[in-house]
């Protein structure tokens, strides 16, 4: 039976720098050894002979990976395109859409990932896409969750619902089957933003509730090297997107009664047409998905398996941030407990009534807040080389700490140990100046 945890990180992911306490897999993911050399090999094969690379071999490699990709998750590959990173996905389904920009508008959530949420509000300043936005303020039970997008999504004023899967910050799961459900009830095109989701949860619902539009990163949780997204489109819409940038496959059409085996190919295969060349890239970390499956697979024992290893490890770091966090922190949880998927919790970081006046700055202000987290986030990564992101949400601060297969108990004592005495450090430093200033 494989170990993980520190023999596994010192086996598997011996490029982390041994004084770095890796608590935040979440935001950039972090690459097993063995595949890092993997696409390394892959990238020289480009170098040696480039263009029979690029002009003979690539298609086929590229719609081998994707084969792979699909039976592992048990979805049909030709739904699927790569791309480099979720925000890429995203920004491919909102620009091409051909949106009737005098009535056609947009719901997201609050807590939606900024740069997407950023996607929508570019639509409006440019073109007058309208956008709505529901509040969501955690914790929260799924009903209630499903309620507010409810409320919104049964007034009948939108195209589309961008939502997501597994939330930035704070890092929580989202009842996003349900939210299919609603959208498709109210004949409302889902766009699904599950960056964190491949790795974390499974994503055989595809196929069988038909979201129109998904798109989750490989290279966080599924080990594939940086940078590699998947982006899942509905067979209804092949037609519809387009690549972004828009590039060679602008005007490859779907054929509208296709009578020879060649157009019914033509068809099945337009999105893998369309996505598998945009423009001059290295194909090197897409070529090394079924060796990110493989690491999984043969070496961590397969999904199950690496799940059970972080929500057990997870349950206790909870325990063990809270004990260092002291008296009155929280773990961020409803009362079914949907809120963490096994990779991510979040626990709040008590702080004394005197700091409430900084505390009202960062909520109210986020030029300010951007400032505050600079200074926090430099200290963490530079001095005490122990980092976990923060978001002050509802009131509280909430810490957001990362669960992987290299990680054990300790890790969770030193990282939140650093988090709490920067943020004590910068909070103190922060009331001092409010003070001069008053
Ligand atoms: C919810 C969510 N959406 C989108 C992204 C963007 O991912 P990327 O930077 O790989 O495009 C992130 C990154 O953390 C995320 O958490």
């Amino acid at each position: 039976m494989v170990e993980f945890g520190h023999e596994f990180r010192r086996k598997h992911f011996p490029l982390i720098e041994k004084d770095v306490v890796p608590i935040n897999h979440g935001s950039f993911g972090v690459t097993p050894s063995s595949v890092i050399e993997y696409q390394k090999q892959r990238m020289e094969e480009e170098e040696k002979y480039t263009d029979a690379f690029f002009s003979l071999n690539s298609t086929e490699k590229y719609v081998e990976q994707l084969k792979q990709l699909g039976s592992y998750m048990g979805v049909d590959y030709r739904n699927f395109a790569l791309v480099t990173n979720a925000t890429t996905a995203v920004n491919a389904v909102l620009r091409s859409l051909p949106w009737d920009f005098s009535k056609d508008k947009i719901l997201f959530h609050s807590t939606t990932y900024q740069a997407c949420a950023n996607t929508v509000r570019f639509l409006k300043d440019y073109f007058k896409l309208q956008y709505d936005v529901v509040e969501l303020q955690y914790p929260l039970e799924d009903d209630e969750v499903l309620e507010l997008f409810e409320k919104k999504l049964s007034t009948g004023e939108y195209k589309m619902c961008l939502f997501d899967m597994i939330t930035s910050m704070p890092g929580v799961k989202l009842p996003y089957q349900q939210l299919i459900s609603l959208c498709q009830k109210y004949n409302v095109w889902s766009l699904i933003d599950g960056a964190h989701a491949a790795g974390q949860v499974d994503l055989s619902f595809l196929d069988r509730l038909k979201p129109d539009f998904m798109t989750t990163n490989l290279h966080k949780w599924l080990f594939v090297p940086k940078t590699c997204a998947m982006l899942y489109v509905n067979p209804k819409h092949h037609d519809l997107i387009q690549t972004f940038p828009v590039s060679w496959s602008y005007g490859m059409k779907l054929i509208e009664s296709p009578s020879t085996s060649q157009e019914v190919q033509h068809n099945e295969n337009l999105l893998i047409n369309k996505f598998m060349f945009v423009g001059t890239a290295t194909y090197a970390q897409v070529l090394s998905v079924s060796e990110a499956l493989k690491f999984r697979s043969d070496v961590c024992g397969g999904e199950d398996n690496i799940r059970k290893y972080q929500y057990d490890l997870q349950k206790r770091a909870i325990e063990q941030v809270k004990k260092v966090f002291g008296p009155g922190s929280e773990s961020l949880q409803n009362s079914t407990g949907s809120l963490n998927p096994p990779g991510l919790f979040n626990v709040s970081l008590p702080f004394a009534e005197e700091y409430m006046p900084v505390l009202r700055n960062l909520q109210d202000d986020f030029g300010y807040f951007r400032v505050f987290k600079y200074k926090c986030d430099r200290k963490m990564l530079a001095e005490n080389k122990a980092y976990a992101p923060f978001v002050i949400h509802n009131g509280k601060i909430w810490v957001r700490f990362s669960v992987n297969l290299y990680n054990e108990l300790d890790d969770y004592s030193a990282g939140a140990a650093s988090v709490k005495s920067v943020m004590e450090q910068v909070l103190h430093t922060e009331l001092e100046n409010l003070k001069l200033k008053a």
